[in-house]
């Protein structure tokens, strides 16, 4: 496969991203009034942790708070990184930001909603998780260049594979990071834990 997505492509993918980050974002207006910056510490052992072992499962109410924290804390950066863009929210995204490969001719506020909404949602972990907080356009962070490598991975899937699945309404269904993330960094199995091949016993 050639490594330049042809525009057109990578635009109905990108739509595809977009269509879920809007239909579930009620403040994807980038003029909406922004709230304030603090951001609350990170929650020990909660979805900031990063990679690592694994880790005793939550009960429904710890993770019902730990999500509306992690959300909070979303929201703060989100509304910093708008706030340093205001004026320029429809402008694309490689206009605006600095190191911009797979939202090229996004517009920069929504690119800012993708963030929060699509990726930061999908896998229950705030900005901090891709991103050292205000240099936003480093590739410091393996999770950043991680992100990119899935974010082809589902053009690719939603391309090649969800477009063909026969459905008769009219709709088009489409794989996206909550397909197999469901608010977790890495997905989990039956077994509450991130899924591994091993080596059978012996070898
Ligand atoms: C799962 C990883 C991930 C999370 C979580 C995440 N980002 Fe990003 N972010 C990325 C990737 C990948 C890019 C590069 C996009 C590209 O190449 O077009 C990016 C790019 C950016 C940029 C553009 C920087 C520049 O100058 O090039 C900004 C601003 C940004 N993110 C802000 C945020 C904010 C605010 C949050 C939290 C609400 C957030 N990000 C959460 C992965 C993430
Ligand atoms: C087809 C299923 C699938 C989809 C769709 C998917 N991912 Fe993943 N993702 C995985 C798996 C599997 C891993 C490896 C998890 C592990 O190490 O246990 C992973 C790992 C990651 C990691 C690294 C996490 C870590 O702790 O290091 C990031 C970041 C990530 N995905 C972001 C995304 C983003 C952003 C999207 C949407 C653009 C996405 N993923 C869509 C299956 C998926």
């Amino acid at each position: 496969m050639s490594d330049r997505v042809p525009a057109a492509i990578a635009v109905v993918s990108a739509a595809a991203i977009l269509v879920y980050a809007c239909a579930t974002a009620p403040t994807s207006n980038p003029n909406a009034p922004v709230r304030p910056v603090t951001l609350p510490a990170p929650i020990p052992g909660g979805a900031q942790g990063g990679p690592g072992g694994p880790r005793a499962p939550l009960t429904d109410s710890a993770r019902r708070v730990r999500d509306s924290v992690t959300a909070a804390r979303r929201d703060s950066g989100a509304a910093m990184v708008l706030r340093s863009i205001a004026g320029r929210e429809t402008q694309p995204a490689e206009s605006v930001f600095k190191n911009i490969k797979i939202f090229k001719g996004i517009p920069a506020g929504r690119l800012v909603n993708i963030m929060n909404l699509g990726f930061g949602r999908s896998l229950g972990v705030s900005c901090g998780f891709c991103h050292v907080i205000d240099k936003w356009d480093l590739d410091d962070k393996e999770e950043k260049t991680t992100a990119r490598l899935m974010f082809a991975m589902v053009q690719t899937i939603n391309k090649d594979y969800i477009s063909k699945v026969p459905n008769d309404r009219g709709e088009q269904p489409v794989v996206n990071c909550f397909t197999c993330h469901r608010g977790n960094p890495r997905p989990i199995g039956p077994d509450g834990q991130p899924q591994r091949v091993r080596a059978p016993a012996g070898e």
